[in-house]
């Protein structure tokens, strides 16, 4: 049950750009749906502890982000109702869990630490807590994961950590946008970087409560965290992207409630020897004075790994700021488009809005006048979720393609996140106005590199559609 069962389900590898669009599909087959009737019922031991072992427990446990751990029975018999509630929940609904919102019924399924439910799990689940939530038999409980402390990562022990000077937020204020000092990484030669994970630590938890719902949840609601030169940071509203200083120097944007960056196999992102991090934050005021500072823990590739690739994946980003939200209005659309100049490899997907955004879709359309859904995901400004590509599913994108991204708000009371629907919203950088980007991470690559990447996704493919007709 430790795998990612729903990997199966997926749609085809999409996004060999110019390819017909695969019809041979593997059916979609919601088959174990059919089967759980004549099934004994759904145990806690056998088959539900296995999917929050792997899905919720990174926050569900004691020293964790969640307000309640889902370790032992005891504890998580009481949440049966509501975690059938908010597990069965459509994939694009805001308020989910686990905080994962990408549609399953469209577009590239296959993601690097895809925490997500498989439609086997969600109906173990539900069959579970209609069950009346049993425990089952003690023996069939797998080993409890030895999560090696309460704040550890979720790639397992980091090879290094740097924290952020620590900083308290006031209680009731502004939203905050600014500077802390750098820290150093004390690193004595280049690292290239293989993933990244950042977190706000609390320093004072008991007076915090992560509450549910509102845009109280976080503090950081957003940190420009670079190794660059500091002269070229001090340029808060002109971030992001922009090649300034070496391309392939560290730098990530970390979004309010944000997973980790794994970077693609082939990238080659350096965190140099004597460098120092740059924060550049977004904070917001919870009625709390909080106390704080960032982790960033990194995974490095091995000494002597040489990327084959170099950069570290530039940022597409604003499409336009002129935002037009009518009061009480539960589906404004905006759309816009990126043109692609350069091939390249996309290599996340990241919808950024701010409080009344609830989805936002990505599509390709090709030089060749073919078109292709990328994507389509909900959206929580609690949960600005980075969704990284597998690497042979990694959209591939020739020159001269042209993004169209489109995203709806949902301005009402629905929507817990908007703090006064009677309001008109536009573009504004505080967490309750609102934004329209795309801030997936592009990689430009040469043409000669773009031929020599499809031929080896055609060879790909051909293997895949050989093994299915088998
Ligand atoms: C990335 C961290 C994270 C993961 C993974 C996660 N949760 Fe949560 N969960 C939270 C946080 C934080 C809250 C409280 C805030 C909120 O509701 O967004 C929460 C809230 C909930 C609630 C509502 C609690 C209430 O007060 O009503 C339920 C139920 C829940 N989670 C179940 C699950 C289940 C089941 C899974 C796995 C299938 C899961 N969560 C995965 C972080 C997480």
């Amino acid at each position: 049950m430790q795998t990612i069962t729903n990997r199966r389900l997926s749609l085809p590898a999409l996004t060999l750009a110019g390819l017909a669009l695969l019809a041979s599909a593997p059916p979609w087959t919601p088959d174990a749906a059919a089967q759980t009737g004549s099934q004994p019922a759904a145990t806690f031991t056998r088959d539900v502890a296995p999917i929050l072992q792997r899905s919720c427990q990174a926050c569900h446990r004691p020293g964790s982000i969640a307000p309640m751990s889902l370790v032992t029975y005891e504890e998580v018999r009481p949440w049966a109702r509501a975690i059938r509630d908010k597990t069965s929940r459509p994939d694009n609904d805001p308020d989910r869990m686990p905080p994962w919102f990408i549609e399953k019924n469209i577009g590239i399924q296959r993601f690097k630490e895809d925490i997500s439910l498989s439609p086997q799990e969600i109906e173990t689940i539900a069959a579970w807590a209609d069950g009346g939530a049993p425990r089952g038999d003690p023996a069939d409980l797998p080993p409890a994961i030895a999560w090696p402390g309460g704040k550890d990562w979720s790639f397992g022990e980091p090879d290094l950590v740097v924290s952020s000077p620590e900083h308290t937020l006031e209680a009731v204020a502004a939203d905050w946008y600014g500077l802390l000092d750098g820290s150093p990484t004390g690193l004595t030669e280049d690292r290239w970087v293989k993933a990244v994970e950042v977190r706000e630590v609390l320093l004072d938890e008991a007076t915090v409560e992560r509450k549910s719902g509102d845009l109280n949840l976080f503090v950081v609601h957003h940190a420009v965290i670079s190794a660059r030169e500091r002269s070229e940071e001090i340029q808060t509203q002109s971030r992001p992207g922009g090649a300034r200083g070496p391309t392939d120097l560290f730098m990530v944007v970390h979004e309010v409630g944000q997973n980790a960056t794994h970077y693609p196999e082939a990238l080659g992102v350096r965190l140099p020897a004597g460098s120092s991090l740059n924060w550049d934050l977004h904070l917001h005021s919870i009625g709390v004075e909080v106390p704080f500072r960032i982790d960033v823990a990194f995974k490095f590739h091995p000494r002597g790994w040489e990327p084959k690739y170099s950069g570290r994946g530039g940022i597409i980003s604003y499409l336009t700021f002129d935002i037009d939200i009518p009061p009480e209005e539960p589906n404004a659309k905006m759309e816009g488009m990126q043109l692609v100049t350069q091939p390249g490899i996309l290599m996340t997907f990241e919808p950024h809005l701010h409080s009344s955004g609830k989805r936002m879709c990505i599509e390709a359309m090709y030089p060749s006048g073919l078109s292709e859904m990328l994507n389509c995901a909900g959206y929580n400004h609690n949960w600005v979720k980075v969704y990284v590509y597998d690497e042979d599913h990694a959209p591939l994108l020739p020159a001269n393609t042209l993004l169209r991204v489109t995203a709806w708000y949902d301005n009402t009371l629905n929507n817990p996140r908007v703090v006064d629907p009677r309001n008109w919203k536009g573009y504004g950088n505080r967490s309750t106005d609102d934004m329209f980007l795309n801030l997936s991470r592009f990689v430009p690559i040469t043409e000669e590199q773009y031929q020599e990447e499809l031929a080896r996704r055609q060879e790909l493919e051909r293997a895949r559609l050989t093994q299915d007709n088998d």
